[in-house]
């Protein structure tokens, strides 16, 4: 019997599932490509997706079905940006050109700039007013393609201001169409009240924040910035392992600007993700290999800190390691909420391929997020979450860079976000 459409999404010049068959050998068979494909949702749930000359035999459509046209496209599933510091008060603009003279992003922090400046200024914000900031971010997300994304907390630090971003999160998810997915990072920085005494303030993540956070069942999962400076490998694994017996799966920044043997604990803990990894070793990329820990790549970063190296992509996805990418939007590291223009940087400096990167903002950011039944691919039973991008090819999300190439974005079976114009020309008066 044929099921009953109210979305339709037809003659895309490619239809990209990600769902492909086991026999799949190359890259566009690895992404479940179809040349001419429609997919067909109802109530926000993909039913079928295939070639367009099937559809009349697949699927009827409901009187007030809705219709797009998407020849001369590329329709995939709505990316999903699976680690972002969305909320913050103020920017840092003025250390960006402190670092362009010459000064690291330690230097920075150690000097009064980094983290802790955003910290004073996000405890000083009105809630009104970091959800009018986040509403922002997330606008521009969904303008390049972002359907998904998770928000870690870390610009509070103490228990009060924690919970409040973390409240303000939970507001932003009921009023923007982008799905936003919590993380309480309360162990992102010492707070300058607790200077030099880094063991209390762990304590506090530990006895005051994570009981009060997973209590009002405010986040998914609970992330520490394990670095020299910062937390360290033992107080690292005290928190996640907190964070477990309180029902918060772990995450983990490892690895980013020293090598501290992150992947290896994140592995130990078994992180749902360990991100950035720049200097990870070779046994810790066996042991999230082993232990299905996605690597997490931020390369953004990498890029915006010129640090003159990124994480090694080919030898973990030649290890098995399941390979995710995200922006790491914040206002220090990485300011940009672009996930195209970061497939763009996995290419060309961690030479991934084209689709290897659609793989890292889709299926494989869902699985960071233990999203992947829901999300993903475009596959019958999973919300209808897609982007149509106006390129005639995918390889051009990341060839074409730095600019948007969304022409509509769908969430749950709903068009949220559609460009003005595609390719709107202003004439001048040639006087
Ligand atoms: O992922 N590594 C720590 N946290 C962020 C930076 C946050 C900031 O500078 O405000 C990161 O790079
Ligand atoms: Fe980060």
């Amino acid at each position: 019997m044929k099921t009953e459409a109210d979305l339709l999404v037809e003659n895309a010049a490619q239809l990209l599932t990600l769902a492909p068959s086991p026999r799949a050998r190359d890259a566009e068979e690895k992404l479940g490509l179809i040349p001419d494909g429609t997919l067909a949702a109802k109530g926000g749930r993909i039913i079928w997706a295939g070639p367009a000359g099937e559809t009349s035999k697949r699927v009827s459509l409901a009187p007030d079905a809705k219709e797009v046209d998407a020849s001369g496209k590329v329709v995939l599933p709505g990316f999903i940006d699976s680690h972002t510091h969305l909320l913050f008060a103020g920017t840092r603009e003025k250390e960006f050109e402190l670092r362009l003279q010459g000064a690291s992003y330690q230097e920075v922090a150690a000097g009064g700039g980094g983290i802790k400046s955003t910290v004073e200024k996000t405890r000083r914000a009105s809630k009104e007013e970091l959800l009018r900031v986040g509403k922002k971010h997330l606008d521009s997300m969904l303008s390049l393609g972002t359907t998904t994304v998770e928000a870690k907390t870390g610009y509070g630090l103490s228990t009060m201001d924690e919970i409040k971003m973390l409240e303000v999160l939970r507001d932003l998810a009921r009023e923007h169409p982008v799905e936003v997915v919590p993380t309480f990072l309360g162990a992102h920085e010492i707070p300058p009240e607790y200077a030099g005494k880094t063991e209390d303030y762990v304590r506090v993540v530990i006895d005051e924040m994570i009981p009060a956070v997973a209590e009002k069942k405010l986040a998914h999962f609970c992330d520490v910035f394990c670095e020299k400076g910062v937390f360290s490998p033992v107080q690292s694994r005290q928190i996640l392992e907190a964070g477990k017996r309180h029902g918060l799966l772990p995450k983990l920044h490892a690895d980013e600007l020293t090598p501290l043997g992150g992947a290896e604990l994140a592995a130990e803990v078994g992180a749902v993700s360990a991100d950035h990894l720049l200097f990870i070793s070779e046994k810790g990329m066996e042991a999230m290999a082993e232990k299905g820990v996605v690597a997490t790549l931020l390369p953004g970063t990498a890029f915006f800190l010129f640090l003159g190296r990124y994480a090694p992509a080919r030898r973990m996805i030649s290890k098995g390691v399941t390979v995710a990418l995200a922006t790491d939007f914040n206002p220090g590291s990485c300011m940009t909420e672009s996930l195209p223009l970061i497939t763009t940087i996995a290419c060309t400096q961690m030479r991934m391929t084209p689709a290897e990167a659609i793989w890292g903002i889709t299926l494989h950011a869902a699985k960071a997020l233990r999203m992947e039944k829901e999300l993903g691919t475009l596959e019958p039973g999973k919300q209808a979450d897609l982007v149509i991008l106006d390129i005639p090819d995918y390889r051009h999300l990341s060839y074409h860079f730095g600019v948007n190439h969304a022409w509509k974005v769908i969430k749950k079976g709903r068009l949220v976000w559609e460009a003005e114009s595609a390719h709107s020309t202003i004439r001048v008066d040639p006087r």
